[in-house]
């Protein structure tokens, strides 16, 4: 249950201020109107449905999903006239996604909206909304700079949405439908992370326009990413370099005398495709993430009843396939499989009863934010998983560690990494599942759309199921 604050006292307040700015108000009053409006994930468009505000207007609006395809022909060969068209579809765009957010939001029951975290998330998507839609279009590259001004600090301005949802969405785990609320998690996830690649994307296009060797007009196939997009993604490489970071942090917080399992890659390891590196980094550091502790935590109860003390741990195992249309990884660890009461809320942001159980080791919300890409623009710079049973020696460090050798940021430990991995799994029309043998392991299967010809995926499965 919300805590009762201050804050929490004066959050409906501040919500039927901002409501009634944005129209709400004279919606709760058409509660006819309002039914209809709301049918269905999104009535945009219906033949019923009139504007009766300033959101209203934009909520309205389709959404022009991308896809990697688009954003890599779109920036190769980067001229003024592109970079100015596509500041103007992130300055559409951005204020039309978070106008389907706010009212999403708008739609939870009154107890979960005032929520002190999640009517933190209204305010700042709010502000953000407000300010977006008042930019006038961008006809100059000085426009562009003052609105790439805007962008980035919004961006940092946005970085503890996910803690901030996630505690939210922990708090109100009684409150509401739990199939509901982790749907509301999934949709507002997912198109937090389409807003910030097309802003990201947008940025780095304004960079490259910058950058002293560029020269308006020249191809950039040459070079490894065009924006954000990483040209030719190497999945081994990938699984590489998160399994040795994941190792290294784990042999720190397990110290010298813990055997810490190897990572075996074997398969189609030429495999290559288009993707946002920091998408994948983060699922497979996740997924590997699971594994290795898993397994280490088993192998240390194991060793207590065996003779051989020095017998290494059984390896992870990662096979990598390619298909004509998919890249699949799989991982395979001997970690004991998901003991069967976490099986039910594994893919759950709110955990079911597992909710209170997570709040009370918690303290504050982090200040940092939640995915790798996010720290890399607050940095300036260019540019993991559900614990099973856990040490918080493994988690934390596993968090900090990551976050400055891969920029990943702490992990929060909210249990948001396996789901929050698998919205970045369907966000470009890939999956993620699981299998689990209790007793014995787990397969993760992670499946990636190569062609980068599959638009970004806004809207969530209606089955949240396993
Ligand atoms: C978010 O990070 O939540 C966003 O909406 C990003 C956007 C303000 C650029």
């Amino acid at each position: 249950m919300p805590r009762f604050s201050l804050q929490n006292a004066t959050a409906p307040f501040r919500l039927m201020r901002r409501a009634g700015e944005l129209g709400f108000v004279a919606r709760v009053q058409l509660p006819a109107r309002r039914r209809q409006q709301t049918r269905g994930s999104h009535s945009h468009g219906s033949a019923k449905w009139r504007p009766v505000s300033v959101l209203d207007e934009w909520v309205a609006k389709e959404a022009r999903p991308i896809s990697l395809r688009q954003l890599m022909v779109f920036g190769r060969s980067l001229t003024e006239s592109r970079l100015i068209s596509s500041a103007n579809y992130v300055r559409t765009e951005l204020p039309t996604r978070i106008s389907h957010r706010i009212r999403d939001m708008q739609q939870l029951p009154y107890v979960v909206v005032t929520n002190p975290h999640i009517s933190e998330v209204y305010d700042l998507y709010y502000n953000a909304f407000d300010t977006f839609r008042k930019v006038k279009e961008i006809k100059t590259i000085e426009d562009n700079d003052r609105f790439c001004k805007t962008i980035r600090s919004m961006l940092k301005a946005h970085l503890t949405v996910i803690p901030k949802l996630a505690m939210g969405i922990l708090e109100c785990s009684g409150l509401m439908d739990l199939k509901d609320l982790d749907k509301f998690m999934n949709t507002i996830l997912r198109s937090r992370i389409s807003r910030r690649v097309i802003a990201e994307q947008h940025l780095a296009l304004t960079d490259t326009f910058h950058a002293p060797w560029f020269s308006p007009g020249a191809k950039l196939s040459e070079s490894e990413f065009i924006g954000e997009v990483f040209l030719k993604c190497m999945a081994k490489e990938v699984v590489e370099r998160c399994g040795e970071t994941t190792r290294d942090i784990a042999r720190r917080a397990y110290g010298p005398d813990v055997p810490i399992p190897e990572i075996k890659i074997d398969g189609h390891l030429d495999a290559s495709f288009p993707y946002i590196l920091s998408h994948l980094e983060y699922i497979i550091g996740e997924l590997l993430r699971n594994s290795v502790q898993a397994v280490v935590e088993k192998h240390q109860r194991r060793k207590d009843k065996e003779t051989n003390p020095n017998q290494p741990p059984p390896p992870i195992e990662v096979t990598i396939c390619e298909s004509p249309q998919h890249v699949i990884i799989r991982i395979s660890d001997q970690g004991g499989g998901v003991p069967h009461d976490i099986l039910p809320y594994m893919w759950s942001f709110s955990k079911g009863p597992a909710s209170q159980q997570l709040l009370a080791n918690l303290g504050q919300v982090p200040k940092l934010a939640a995915t790798m890409q996010e720290l890399q623009v607050d940095d300036g710079h260019k540019s993991h998983n559900e614990s099973k049973e856990g040490t918080d020696d493994f988690d934390q460090s596993y968090g900090s560690s990551l976050a400055s050798l891969t920029s990943r940021p702490p992990n929060l430990r909210l249990g948001m990494g396996l789901p929050l991995s698998r919205v970045y799994a369907e966000y470009w029309a890939g999956s993620l599942a699981l299998h689990s043998l209790e007793g014995y392991g787990v397969d993760a299967f992670l499946q990636i759309s190569k062609l980068g010809n599959k638009n970004e995926q806004l809207t969530t499965r209606a089955t949240m199921d396993a």
